[in-house]
């Protein structure tokens, strides 16, 4: 037992290498207008440190199914042996914002004791993400407005002051609109909805909300680092035709209009870590100086709660 505990906890700060390693890769082609190159680089970077680390991890969470991913498939075993756990990725997260300079790419990565991670499908999740007040309180049944009013409830402001992050998308037209005529203010992001989700659940960023519909496994993503936030967020899987409905009893999902709650989808202690490619509100990017590299990391852990932030200065050759 004594031993286990040690293997987590030496675990929680090798993790960092994984997310430092990818942006430091993926971090060559920002701004190069590449995004495969972005993808790339960040995937290679990242399977070769999780290869390195004294664990037997299972991709849960990756960058597709075996068939069309070469590396971080759904299914792949990685790590040296020791410790059995679920791996949650996306190497680059945000790679057409990396690619085109602008802020706010991360590398991500979730690590739970085994079966800890929900398999979401590579499809669309209706999300609502709140911060740590308002958890209990609101309902992704509810009309926007409803959940605006318990949320500026929860954080003592009113309806006027809440900032509420949207994917700028066409399929958000009509919660925008709603948003906007409950009173509230959208802060629209061209991508990288797990960073959001971040945000939303730190005090003082200036988001209250994240809303709509964005990949499913950045919901998972996003699950994790709110279980050790604190923050709380809901998921609907949504579905675009026949075939990703098929996908997903595929995958074993039987209610397909089920709601997922944060702990339905990160289940056991997970280890939530991630890098900044390109500046952003919660993580500064990689910064190039003559000689050497900075990077700028958040690591958290749900079991202890603790969140750190973690400087590197890598020798730049
Ligand atoms: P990628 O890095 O894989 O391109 O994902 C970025 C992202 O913006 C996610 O943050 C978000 O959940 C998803 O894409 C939204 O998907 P879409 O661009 O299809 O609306």
């Amino acid at each position: 037992m004594m031993e286990a505990m040690e293997i987590e906890r030496r675990l929680v700060l090798e993790v960092v290498r994984v997310t430092e390693q990818a942006a430091l890769a993926a971090s060559r082609f920002a701004g190069k207008g590449d995004k495969e190159a972005v993808d790339e680089a960040g995937t290679q970077a990242m399977r070769r440190v999780l290869n390195e680390l004294p664990i037997r991890g299972t991709v849960v969470i990756g960058e597709g199914e075996m068939d069309e991913a070469p590396m971080l498939y759904i299914g792949e075993v990685l790590g040296q042996g020791g410790l059995e756990v679920d791996i949650a990725v996306d190497p680059v997260e945000g790679t057409t914002t990396a690619a085109k300079g602008l802020p706010n790419t991360v590398t991500v990565i979730a690590l739970s004791e085994k079966g800890g991670l929900f398999h979401a499908p590579d499809m669309y999740m209706e999300k609502l993400i709140v911060p740590p007040p308002a958890a209990g309180l609101v309902d992704l049944t509810w009309p926007v407005s409803a959940n605006l009013k318990a949320l500026a409830l929860a954080l003592q402001r009113s309806v006027e002051d809440l900032v509420v992050v949207v994917l700028d998308r066409p399929r958000h037209e009509r919660l925008i609109r709603e948003i906007r005529e409950a009173g509230a203010r959208v802060k629209l992001i061209s991508d990288g909805d797990v960073i959001a989700a971040l945000a939303a659940a730190i005090r003082g960023t200036g988001v209250h909300a994240v809303m709509g519909i964005g990949g499913a496994p950045e919901g998972v993503l996003a699950a994790a680092a709110l279980k050790c936030m604190g923050g709380q967020m809901w998921g609907r899987l949504t579905f675009r035709n026949n075939d990703e409905r098929g996908r997903a009893a595929k995958a074993g999902i039987t209610d397909l209009d089920r709601i997922y709650s944060r702990d339905e989808m990160v289940t056991q202690d997970v280890i939530f870590a991630a890098t900044g490619v390109t500046d952003g509100s919660i993580l500064a990017g990689i910064k190039r100086e003559p000689g050497f590299l900075t990077t700028e990391t958040i690591l958290m852990r749900s079991k202890t709660g603790s969140v750190r932030r973690m400087t590197y200065r890598a020798p730049s050759h």
